[in-house]
C-alpha cells in the first residue's frame, strides 16, 4: 500500500489541507510545534482507513473546535490499483458518520462501499489484509511511541508478527480443510453406517437358506396329508347331506301334525262359540211367556209414570203459589197492625181537644204580650246605650276641668316662690334695679295675679250639662216600666204552650183521617180472610199431590228393572234363527275336529317312531364332518404359515443377496474416500499452529533478526546486536509458540532491553520497526510500502542522529515512501526531499512539497 494524497477538512487543528505525496520518496516533514504534522501524516490515514483516534479520544474529539463537519480523504495505491477512502463525521444533533471506499477506473471513481459502515470497513480490512494495530506496528513509528513494538507483551509481539506474516490465512485454510475433512468424514461415516446396517442384514445367511429348504420339504409332506383329508371330508359331507335330507322329511311330518292340531284347536273354539250361542238362544226361548208378561208390566208402569210426571209439574206450581199467598198474608198482617196503631194515636188526640183549646187561647194572649215586651226592651236597650255614652262624656269633661285647675294652681305656686325674692331683697331699689333676677321676680308676681284670675274664671258648664242629661235619661227609663224578669218569664211560658197550640191547630183534619184509616183497616181484613181461604185450598192440594208423588221414585226403579225383559223380547227372533242354522254348523265342525285329531295323532306317532334313530345318525355324520374339517383347516393353516415362512425366507434371501452386492459396492467406494480424508486431515494439521505457521515463524524470525541486526549495526557502528526467541524454544508449560522475546547484546554480553539507555533503546526500536516493515514488504508482496517516522530523532546526540539518518537512508530504498517528521529545521535537507508545514496568520496551514 502506497499513500498518494491526503485531503483534510477540520481534523484537529487543520482547517484545510491537501497533501500530494505522489512524487515523494524519502523526505523530511518539517514544521513548528502544533503545525499539524502528526495529525496529517499519521492520524489522518489511520482515521480514514480505520476510524482510529488517538488513545482515549472519541471521534468527536478529533473534530476541529468551533466546527461541526470533519472529513478526511485518503488516496492510495494497492496491488496496482488506486483507491480512495473518504470518512466524515458530523457532530450536529446526535452525530453522524459516513464511510466511502472507491476504486479508480480510468477517469472515474467507482464505489466499492458496502451497505453499511461496518460492511465497508470489513471490505477495507480485507483489501489491506491488516488491521490498524498492525498497520501502526509495521509502517508507523508514532511520536513518542517508537518503542511501541518492543513495549508490547511477548504474546502481542508474536501476534503482530503472525499478522505481518499473514499467518491468519492459515487459520482460514485450516478451517476450510477441517470443513472438507468433516464433510468427507461424515460421508465416510455414513457409508460405514450403511455397511454396518448391511452387515446386520447379512448375518445368518446360511441358517436362513437351511431354514428355507427345511420349510419346503415340510410343506410338501403337509400338502399330501391335506389332499387325503379332503377326500375323506367330501365323503363325510355327502353322508351328512343324505342324513340331513331324511331329518328334514321327518321334521315335515311333525310340522304337518302341528298345523293340523292348530286347525283342530281353531275349529274347536269356533264350535264352542256356536254351542254357547245355541245355549243362550234356548234360554231366551224357554222364558218367552214370562218375557211377554214382564214387557206388558213395563208398559203399564211407564204409563203411570207419565201421569205422575204431569202431577209433578202441578205440584211445583202449587208449591210456589202457596209460598206467595203466605208472604201476602204476612204483608197484610203488617198493614193491619200499622193502621191500627195510627187509628189509636188519632183517637188519643181527639180525647184531649178541650185541654189543647185552652192552652191555644193562653198562647195567643201571651204572644201579644211578648210582642209589646220586645218593643219596650228595644227602647230600654237604646236608652241604656245613650246613658253609657253620656256618662263617658261626663267623665272626660270632669278630667279636663281638674287638669286645667291643677295646672293653674301649680303655676300660681311657682310664681309665688319666684315673687318671694322681692320681699327678701334689702339691698336695692326694686323699681330701679336692673338685675335680671329681680326682673323675673317682678314678672312672676304679676303672672301669679293673672293665673289666680284665670283659675277663678274657670267654669264647669259641660260637666253640669252631661249630669243633667243623665238625670233626664234615668227618668225616661223609669217611665218605660220595662221588667226583664217579666219578659223572661213570659217567653218561657210561651215556649211551653207553643206545642200544645200547634197540636190544637192540627186537630181540625183528624176526624176525617180517622174515617179513612178505619176504611183502610177494613179493606186489609177482607184481603186477609180471602188469603186465608186460598192458603187452605192450596195446602190441601199440596198435601194430596205430595201423597200421590211419593210412589214415583219406586216406580222409576221398577221401570229400569223391567227394561231387561224388553231387551230379551227383542232378541227372540234372533234366538229362533240361531236355533235353526248354528246347530248344523256346530255338528259339521265336530266331525272335522275328530278327523283332524286322528290324523295329527297318526303323524305324531310316525314322527316319534323314526326321529330318534335319524337324529343320532345326523349327529354322528355331523361330528365326523366337523372333525375332518377341523383337521383340514388346521393343516391348511399350517400350510399357509409355511407358505408365509417360505415367502419371508425367499424375501430375506433376496434382500441378503442385494445387501451383499450393495456392501461390495460401498466397500469399493469407501477406499478412495478414506485416502482423501487422510489427505485433508494431514492438511488440517499442516495449517494448524504447529504446522506451516510455526515453520514460517521459525524461518521468519532469523530473517527478522538478520535485517534488524543489519540496521542496528549501521545505527550503532556495529556495537549492538539483538536476538529473538520464540516461546517454542523455551518450551513453556503451555508448550506452544505463542510469544516473541527480544534479547539485546553488546560487546559486554547479552542483557535485557530495559537495561539500555533511552537513545540506545530508540535505535533498537527503530531497527526492529524497520526490520518488521521490510519483512512485511517482502513477505506480503509489498503490502506496506511506506514508513512514517514521527519525531524519533530528537533524543539522539549529533553523532548518533547522523548514524540514524544514515541508517534511514540505507533502508529507504526498501520502501516506496519514507517520511521523517521533525520539528527540527536542521533536518530539513537531511533526506534530499522535504515537505514544509507552516501555520499562516489566519491559522490555516500551508503545505509545501519541495
Ligand atoms: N479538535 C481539535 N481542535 C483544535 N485543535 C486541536 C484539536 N485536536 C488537537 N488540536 C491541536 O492541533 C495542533 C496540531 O497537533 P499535532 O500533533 O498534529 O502538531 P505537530 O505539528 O505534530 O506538533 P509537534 O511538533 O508538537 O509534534 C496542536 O496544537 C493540538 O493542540
Ligand atoms: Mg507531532
Amino acid at each position: 500500500m502506497i499513500p498518494l494524497r491526503i485531503k483534510i477538512q477540520n481534523l484537529g487543528a487543520i482547517p484545510q489541507a491537501d497533501i500530494d505525496l505522489t512524487s515523494v520518496g524519502l523526505c523530511s516533514l518539517v514544521g513548528p510545534n502544533g503545525a499539524g504534522k502528526s495529525t496529517a501524516l499519521t492520524w489522518a490515514p489511520l482515521f480514514a482507513l480505520y476510524g482510529e483516534t488517538k488513545n482515549g479520544c472519541s471521534v468527536d474529539d478529533l473534530v476541529r473546535r468551533g466546527t461541526t463537519e470533519m472529513a478526511v480523504e485518503f488516496d492510495f495505491e494497492h496491488h496496482g490499483d488506486t483507491y480512495k477512502v473518504l470518512r466524515t463525521r458530523s457532530t450536529k444533533g446526535r452525530g453522524k458518520s459516513t464511510l466511502e471506499l472507491q476504486k479508480q477506473a480510468g477517469d472515474i471513481w467507482v464505489s466499492e462501499s458496502g451497505a453499511s459502515i461496518a460492511e465497508t470497513q470489513e471490505k477495507i480490512n480485507r483489501l489491506l489484509g491488516l488491521d490498524a494495530n498492525t498497520m501502526v506496528s509495521s509502517s508507523m513509528i508514532l511520536q513518542g511511541k517508537s518503542g511501541e513494538f518492543t513495549a508490547k507483551s511477548k504474546g502481542e509481539r508474536k501476534a503482530i508478527l503472525a499478522q505481518i506474516l499473514q499467518l491468519d490465512q492459515y487459520g482460514d485454510l485450516q478451517e476450510k480443510a477441517r470443513a472438507k475433512a468433516a464433510v468427507l468424514k461424515a460421508e465416510i461415516d455414513k457409508v460405514n453406517n450403511q455397511i454396518e446396517v448391511l452387515n446386520g442384514r447379512l448375518t445368518g445367511m446360511e441358517e436362513t437358506e437351511a431354514d428355507y429348504q427345511a420349510a419346503k420339504v415340510e410343506l410338501d409332506i403337509l400338502a399330501a396329508a391335506v389332499a387325503i383329508d379332503e377326500i375323506e371330508l367330501q365323503k363325510a359331507d355327502a353322508e351328512l347331506a343324505r342324513v340331513n335330507a331324511r331329518v328334514e322329511q321327518i321334521d315335515k311330518l311333525f310340522a304337518e301334525a302341528d298345523t293340523i292340531r292348530a286347525d283342530v284347536i281353531r275349529k274347536t273354539q269356533d264350535r264352542d262359540g256356536y254351542l254357547k250361542r245355541i245355549e243362550s238362544a234356548k234360554k231366551i226361548l224357554d222364558q218367552e211367556s214370562e218375557i211377554t208378561a214382564r214387557v206388558a208390566e213395563h208398559e203399564q208402569v211407564k204409563e203411570s209414570i207419565t201421569v205422575l210426571k204431569t202431577k209433578q209439574q202441578r205440584y211445583g206450581q202449587v208449591l210456589s203459589e202457596l209460598s206467595k199467598a203466605k208472604t201476602d198474608m204476612l204483608e197484610v198482617d203488617a198493614a193491619v197492625a200499622k193502621v191500627a196503631s195510627q187509628i189509636l194515636s188519632v183517637k188519643t188526640l181527639l180525647t184531649n181537644t178541650e185541654t189543647l183549646k185552652t192552652a191555644a187561647a193562653e198562647y195567643d194572649l201571651l204572644a201579644d204580650k211578648l210582642t209589646k215586651l220586645d218593643q219596650l226592651h228595644s227602647q230600654y236597650v237604646e236608652l241604656g246605650r245613650q246613658k253609657a255614652e253620656t256618662n263617658a262624656k261626663l267623665l272626660v269633661a270632669k278630667n279636663e276641668l281638674t287638669s286645667k285647675q291643677n295646672k293653674l294652681k301649680m303655676q300660681i305656686e311657682n310664681c309665688a316662690v319666684a315673687a318671694t325674692m322681692l320681699q327678701d331683697c334689702e339691698c336695692v331699689d326694686i323699681e330701679k334695679a336692673n338685675c335680671k333676677f329681680l326682673a323675673n321676680a317682678k314678672q312672676a308676681s304679676a303672672d301669679q295675679v293673672q293665673f289666680q284670675a284665670d283659675l277663678d274664671a274657670l267654669k264647669s258648664d259641660d260637666v253640669d250639662m252631661y249630669a243633667d242629661e243623665l238625670l233626664l235619661m234615668d227618668e225616661q227609663i223609669q217611665t218605660l216600666g220595662y221588667s226583664p224578669e217579666e219578659h223572661s218569664k213570659s217567653r218561657t211560658e210561651s215556649m211551653r204552650l207553643k206545642p200544645l197550640a200547634d197540636q190544637y191547630a192540627q186537630l181540625s183534619g183528624k176526624t176525617e183521617l180517622l174515617v179513612t184509616l178505619s176504611e183502610t183497616e177494613k179493606g186489609h181484613w177482607e184481603r186477609k180472610s180471602s188469603l186465608e181461604a186460598k192458603v187452605a185450598e192450596l195446602q190441601a192440594e199440596h198435601d194430596s199431590l205430595l201423597k200421590e208423588l211419593s210412589g214415583l221414585s219406586a216406580m222409576q226403579d221398577k221401570l229400569q228393572r223391567l227394561e231387561i225383559w224388553v231387551n230379551l223380547q227383542q232378541q227372540i227372533p234372533a234366538a229362533r234363527e240361531i236355533l235353526n242354522t248354528t246347530q248344523q254348523l256346530a255338528d259339521r265342525l265336530g266331525t272335522e275336529i275328530t278327523a283332524g285329531t286322528t290324523k295329527a295323532d297318526e303323524l305324531t306317532e310316525e314322527y316319534l317312531s323314526t326321529v330318534s334313530g335319524v337324529k343320532d345318525e345326523q349327529k354322528t355324520a355331523q361330528e365326523r364332518s366337523e372333525e375332518l374339517r377341523r383337521g383340514v383347516t388346521l393343516k391348511r393353516g399350517q400350510e399357509n404359515a409355511l407358505h408365509a415362512k417360505i415367502g419371508a425366507l425367499e424375501t430375506k434371501i433376496a434382500d441378503m443377496q442385494m445387501a451383499g452386492e450393495e456392501r461390495k459396492r460401498l466397500v469399493a467406494e469407501l477406499e478412495p474416500q478414506t485416502k482423501k480424508l487422510v489427505r485433508w486431515q494431514t492438511l488440517v494439521k499442516a495449517f494448524g499452529k504447529d504446522g506451516i505457521p510455526a515453520l514460517i515463524i521459525e524461518n521468519a524470525v532469523p530473517e527478522l533478526e538478520r535485517i534488524a541486526n543489519e540496521i542496528l549495526g549501521q545505527m550503532s557502528a556495529g556495537k549492538h546486536h539483538l536476538r529473538f526467541e520464540t516461546q517454542r524454544e523455551l518450551k513453556s508449560r503451555e508448550g506452544v509458540a505463542e510469544a516473541l522475546d527480544i534479547i539485546v547484546g553488546d560487546w559486554s554480553g547479552e542483557r535485557p532491553y530495559e537495561t539500555f539507555s533511552g537513545g540506545e533503546q530508540l535505535r533498537i526500536d527503530l531497527a526492529i520497526r524497520f526490520a518488521l516493515s521490510e519483512l512485511l514488504a517482502r513477505r506480503a508482496g509489498s503490502k506496506v510500502e511506506w514508513v512514517v517516522i514521527d519525531e524519533a530523532l530528537s533524543n539522539q546526540d549529533a553523532k548518533h542522529r547522523q548514524m540514524v539518518v544514515d541508517a534511514i537512508k540505507n533502508v529507504a530504498d526498501r520502501f516506496k515512501k519514507v517520511i521523517v517528521i521533525t520539528h527540527d529545521p536542521e533536518l530539513m535537507d537531511a533526506f534530499g526531499q522535504s515537505i514544509q508545514f507552516s501555520i499562516k496568520e489566519d491559522n490555516t496551514r500551508e503545505v509545501m512539497v519541495a
